[in-house]
């Protein structure tokens, strides 16, 4: 299966690097269509496939075609491929905002795979959301769900607001774990650690709980009564979001991001 990646810049090169380190894909079946000169250059020096300069040289002998353009580069892509394409090929967007509806519209194509992932991808531990329009096949999808695989987890949605939902919380996620980590962070320098100390006791300690959540049948709330005794310190400090609402905020900030990612696609 011949893949063509538009946009080699930060997913592109993550998406190509996943699909070849995996030996889900070939250099010989990869394709890269990157339309900045010097990233071009840059992506010919890593060996990971063919680096192209013009649509009409790779467009049509591509299966399945990657949209990793930024979302407001979307309408000039489409009106420079749409003469180039073959309505039946196979995309997969995943410039966040941007509708099925739209690029269906965008391309004069049926087959469309949206996908939302999270920079985690980077590192084969991302989480992916994914949808699809009607006219893509189950084979279709299983193929394109195997070659996400790659760069993480991911979760087929029936619903294309899913997407948004799923962007409000794994997309924008990680950044909410680094507001976490670093406030623990600054409670810890101010308690007299230095910084590489207060990263070393914050990452562990996240590293270790999530590994403990994930290897074990436990629910949240019963690793916090676990490590909770009674009138002991982590008791105190759990007492103390409770009254000051934390919890509240954390689900007022993924519902502020929800908010922004619907308004983001209605003014598309
Ligand atoms: N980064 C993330 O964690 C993340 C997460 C979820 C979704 N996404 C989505 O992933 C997409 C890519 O993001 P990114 O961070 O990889 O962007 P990026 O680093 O800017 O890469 C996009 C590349 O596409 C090139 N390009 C633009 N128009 C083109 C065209 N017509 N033909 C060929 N190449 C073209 C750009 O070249 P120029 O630089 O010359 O314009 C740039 O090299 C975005 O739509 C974003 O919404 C990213």
């Amino acid at each position: 299966m011949k893949i063509l990646i538009i946009g080699g810049g930060n997913m592109g090169l993550t998406y190509a690097q996943s699909f070849l380190r995996s030996h889900i894909t070939s250099k010989e079946d990869m394709m890269i269509l990157e339309k900045s000169p010097q990233k071009a250059e840059e992506l010919m020096q890593r060996d990971i496939g063919t680096v192209y300069g013009r649509p009409e040289d790779c467009i049509r002998q591509s299966d399945l075609v990657i949209l990793a353009v930024k979302p407001q580069d979307a309408p000039v892509l489409f009106d420079i491929i749409r003469p180039l394409i073959d309505p039946q090929q196979v995309f997969l967007s995943i410039m966040a905002g941007v509708k099925l509806q739209t690029i269906a519209k965008g391309l004069g194509a049926e087959k469309i795979i949206r996908a939302m992932p999270n920079l985690p991808a980077q590192i084969g531990m991302g989480m992916t959301a994914f949808t699809s329009s009607e006219s893509v096949t189950r084979i279709e999808l299983v193929m394109v769900q195997n070659l996400l695989n790659t760069t993480g987890k991911t979760v087929y949605v029936e619903k294309e607001e899913a997407i948004d939902a799923a962007t409000a919380i794994s997309g924008s996620g990680p950044a909410y774990v680094w507001f976490f980590m670093k406030s623990m962070m600054d409670a810890a320098q101010d308690m007299g650690f230095n910084q590489s100390e207060a990263e070393l006791l914050v990452s562990q300690t996240f590293r270790g709980a999530i590994e403990l959540f994930n290897k074990t049948d436990f629910t949240c709330e019963e690793w916090i009564v676990k490590v909770c005794s009674k009138g002991g310190t982590t008791e105190a400090a759990l007492a103390s979001y409770e009254q000051n609402l934390v919890r509240d905020d954390i689900m007022a900030g993924a519902k502020a991001a929800l908010l922004r990612a619907t308004a983001l696609g209605k003014a598309e």
